[in-house]
């Protein structure tokens, strides 16, 4: 894991809001929810789909390809793909990583490679 920049100011994050980026070679999306930026993975655990293309509500990420739910926070599943509620283990947790702010840009603590 090592530090790498989004390309990202942290003034250009609205509240409630989500962006696609890119940390070294990382698609992420960044989320900031409650004044807190969190980073998650930008490919879909279930079979990659683009997550920055997904819906944020009430501080759930939804995959545009499959309706897959994800708590923003915790990475948790809330729905399985095709909305399977309560979820059945249907897709894995998503991947959360660690945020920083330098001289307003926003850093991702990503996984080398
Ligand atoms: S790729 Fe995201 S739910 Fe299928």
């Amino acid at each position: 894991m090592a530090w790498r920049p989004t390309g990202v100011k942290e003034s250009d994050l609205a509240e409630a809001s989500l962006r696609g980026a890119v940390a070294g070679a990382l698609p992420v999306v960044l989320v900031r929810l409650a004044g807190t930026i969190h980073a998650v993975a930008g490919a879909c655990p279930h079979i990659g789909g683009d997550l920055a293309d997904g819906t944020l509500e009430l501080g759930k990420l939804t995959c545009p390809l499959h309706g897959a739910t994800f708590d923003i926070v915790s990475g948790a599943v809330r729905a399985d793909p095709f909305g399977v509620v309560p979820p059945e283990g249907g897709v894995e947790p998503l991947p959360r990583y660690p945020v920083r702010v330098v001289d307003g840009e926003i850093q991702v603590d990503a996984p080398d490679g």
